[in-house]
This record gives structure tokens, sequence and C-alpha cells, in this order.
């Protein structure tokens, strides 16, 4: 996102009127966890002249040597998360760490008076999002979930249409997320570095049960139950941001879903397939798939299906396709009696509406196709990160939002584990007990 010079002031000016960040002061950022994802994040918000990473945080060497070759010299290497939160010149971080370390550390920022960006999903466990929430209620600090495809242009002229009914009654959703490499599957390559010296393994572990060093568990955490939800918290919970953004929906009453190891099986304890169905209260139900071996039905990609037409959702591109269905009742009339057919051919009714009489389905419009001509996803949902410090005005992908979104995926790896339907508690806003 470019600023103008008067649009940078204004932001600013509006920053001081909250009494957060200084006017005229650039955003100071503290990045927790700064593997993968998280060099995507510094990389996009560098894009933000209004903000600067000045602490890294991680527990392999080699990442925060990069860290600070990406972000720049003014960025200083902390020994752990903590010296970063004691640090009363960071207005806000950045949490990417793997699944196991988000609430603790999300919870501790808040505490310690910093706006928190963090990685999807914002749990690892449903309950979880219960203290989040609680947390940043009480502290009022900024809290935003890292699903950025809800910040694309696509995706909010998606909702628009939705909204304007332009697809009449939405009752189905598609979405899916597929892949046929090892990558895909997480089995990502190690650095030829990485050892006892350079990682700092009881760091990683945190919360999780203790374990001997283990290199795979480190660098493909996502394999693991220990640090991970697998295919549901790490791909399921985008789908599920959303779909909730699209359909202003909550959460689904029910789900069930069934989850399978078939190929990737070397030290891994998740499904490399994973099928669910949830039930939403608004009127519509949701199926999601995924499967590690095979990638046709590609990535990130959504069917809403309404009475009067499809919108197909992808990274940046949308297409609407028109419903075009006449009843055709031939093969049912032509076995009833003959005077009975006869008679329902000739009502005026009938004659308006059946295939016989008006013949091959009419498309009223063109399909419609759009490109994405905005900011890529993670810039453009960093911004909106960015205003909301300023503004103290919390972005869509609050607390709650990362919580339902998760909760999500939670309730289906329960359902998947037990065989059972699952059932959310809207009381309690918690999995049903
Ligand atoms: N929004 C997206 O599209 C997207 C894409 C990829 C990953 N993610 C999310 O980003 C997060 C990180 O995933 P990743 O792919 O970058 O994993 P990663 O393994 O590449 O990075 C995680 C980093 O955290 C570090 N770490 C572990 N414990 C730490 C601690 N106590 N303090 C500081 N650093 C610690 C590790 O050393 C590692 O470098 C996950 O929550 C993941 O779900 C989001």
């Amino acid at each position: 996102m470019e600023y103008s010079r008067r649009e940078f002031l204004e932001i600013n000016a509006a920053g001081a009127a909250a009494g957060s960040v200084s006017a005229n002061s650039r955003i100071q950022f503290g990045v927790i966890g700064c593997g993968a994802r998280s060099h995507e994040l510094m990389q996009s918000l560098l894009q933000h002249p209004e903000a600067v990473v000045t602490a890294v945080v991680d527990a392999y060497k080699g990442r925060t040597e990069r860290a600070v070759d990406r972000a720049g010299k003014q960025a200083r290497v902390m020994r752990d998360y903590r010296e970063a939160l004691a640090d009363k010149s960071l207005d806000a971080v950045i949490v990417c760490t793997p699944d196991h370390w988000h609430k603790q550390m999300v919870i501790e920022a808040m505490r310690a008076g910093k706006d928190v960006y963090c990685e999807k999903p914002l749990t690892f466990r449903s309950s979880e999002g219960l203290e989040i929430m609680a947390a940043a209620r009480e502290t009022g600090r900024m809290l935003q979930a890292g699903s950025q495809g809800m910040s694309t242009q696509a995706q909010n002229k998606a909702k628009e249409m939705i909204k304007a009914g332009k697809l009449g009654r939405v009752t189905m959703i598609r979405a899916a997320y597929n892949r046929n490499t090892a990558s895909g599957a997480w089995l990502y390559p190690i650095p030829p570095d990485a050892s006892p010296e350079t990682v700092n393994w009881d760091m990683f572990l945190g919360p999780a049960p203790k374990r001997p060093f283990e290199l795979a568990r480190f660098f493909r955490w996502r394999c693991f139950d220990d640090y991970s939800g697998g295919i549901a918290t790490d791909l399921f919970v985008h789908l599920c941001t959303t779909i909730h953004y699209l359909m202003d929906a909550k959460m689904p009453a029910r789900a069930v879903a069934m989850g399978e190891l078939y190929r990737w099986k070397e030290n891994r304890d998740v499904p490399d397939t994973l099928n669910a169905i949830l039930e939403y209260p608004e009127g519509f139900t949701v199926n999601l798939s995924s499967t590690f071996n095979n990638e046709t039905l590609g990535q990130g990609s959504f069917q809403f299906l309404g009475t009067e037409g499809t919108l197909d959702v992808g990274w940046g591109t949308l297409k609407y396709q028109p419903e075009a269905s006449v009843e055709d009742n031939r093969w049912i009339v032509e076995s009833w009696p003959k005077p009975l057919e006869e008679k329902y051919w000739a009502d005026p009714k009938v004659r308006k509406t059946e295939y016989k009489f008006i013949g091959a389905p009419k498309v009223k419009e063109t399909a419609l196709t759009f490109k994405e001509m905005g900011l890529e996803s993670t810039v453009a949902h960093l911004g909106h990160f960015l205003e909301s410090i300023r503004s103290r005005k919390p972005y869509w992908e609050d607390a709650a939002a990362g919580h339902h979104a998760a909760a999500c995926a939670h309730m289906i790896n329960r359902a998947a584990r037990t065989g059972r339907v699952v059932e959310w508690d809207f009381g309690k806003d918690d999995i049903r007990a």
C-alpha cells in the first residue's frame, strides 16, 4: 500500500487522538517466530512505510539471521518472546510460531500492552479462544488473526454479490484444498546446519509434551498432533474464515468428518485426506475436502451454490454463472394415464414453465469473471491491521472471528477422531462437551 504524505500524516493524527502509537512515529513491530510464513509477512509489512520491524525472535539461529537481512539492521535479535514483550518501544507483535504456542504468546503480548497479529489458526484447542477473547476485552488491545484471503478484492466482491442476492438462496458451499507434493504434505527440506547448537529445542517445545530432540518435529511440526491439528487447522481454517465472512455466519451447529492417512505415512500423526460436513443454522451446509494425493481440484477454491447462480471463488479470482434450470416432467407424466397427461400439458401454468413448451434453458446473463487488481492479500491484510492499530477499531478478523474459524477445525478433528457428530454450544461459545 502506497501512502501519500498527506494520508500518512492523517493516519498518524488519528493514532495520536487514540492515544496509542505516537503521532509521526512508525509502528514498531516485534516478530515472534521467524519461519517461512513470517518471512512472507515481513516482506509484506515492508511495503507499508508506517511500519518497521525492530525486534525478531526465533528458536533456530538461521532464521533470525535471515530475518535481520530481510527486515533491516534496526531489527534486534532477542533471546525469547518475553524479552520482546518487555520492550516498551514495541507497539505490536506478530506471532508466527507453531500453533501450540499461539494462545500463550497472544495473551501475554496483549497483557504487555502490545497489539497482536497472530497467524491462523488463532488457537490450538477450542477453549483457548474464550481465554483470548477475554484477554482482548480486558486489555483493549487490537488482535487480528491471519487468514489473509478475506482481505482480497475478490472475496469482498463475492461478499457483495451474495449480500445483493445475485446467487439467490445459497444452501450449499463446497471448498477444497488439494496438493500432490512432499512439500504440500509439509515434508519441508531441513536446513543442513540445523543441530542442537543452532536449534533451541526447549524453546520450540514450550507448552507441548517433553520429547527428545528431533529435527523433523521442529521443521515439520504440522505433521505431529503435539503442535498442529493437521489439514483442519492449517488449511480448512482459511476456508472457514472466508465462508463466515462472506455468508455473515457465526458457527456451524454440527460437524461430521472422516480423515485417513493413505500415503505420507512415515513419521506423521495427521491424515493426508480429510472430508468434513458443517451444518450452519443460517440455513446452509458446507462440504470441505482436502487430499495431498492429487491436486486437480486446486488449492483454496470455493463454490457458493445458490438457487440463482454459482460463484467460484479462487485466490484472487471470481467466476459467476447464473442458473439455467427449467422444469421437465415429460418422463413423469408420460407414465400417467393418457387423458391425465393431456390435461397436464393443457394447463396454462405448465405451458409457461415446462421444457416441452419453452425449450432449452435460457441463460439470463452471461458468466462474469473477475481478476484481482488490488493489493496482494497479505499486504492488504497487514494494512487492515495497521489501520486498526491507528483507529483502535478492530478489523473483522478479530479474536472472535479467529476463535470461530479455528474452532470449526477443532470440531472437524474431534468428529474425525471419534466418528461422532460434534455440536457447537452457542451459549458457551465452545464445542459442546
Ligand atoms: N496465513 C497463511 O497463509 C499461512 C501460511 C503458512 C503458515 N501460516 C501460519 O504461520 C505459523 C508459522 O508457520 P510457518 O510455516 O512459518 O512454520 P515454520 O516452522 O517455518 O516457522 C515457525 C518458526 O517458529 C519458531 N519458533 C518455535 N518456537 C518458538 C518460540 N518459542 N519463540 C520464537 N520462535 C519460535 C521456529 O524456530 C520456526 O522458525 C503457523 O501458525 C502457520 O499456521 C500461515
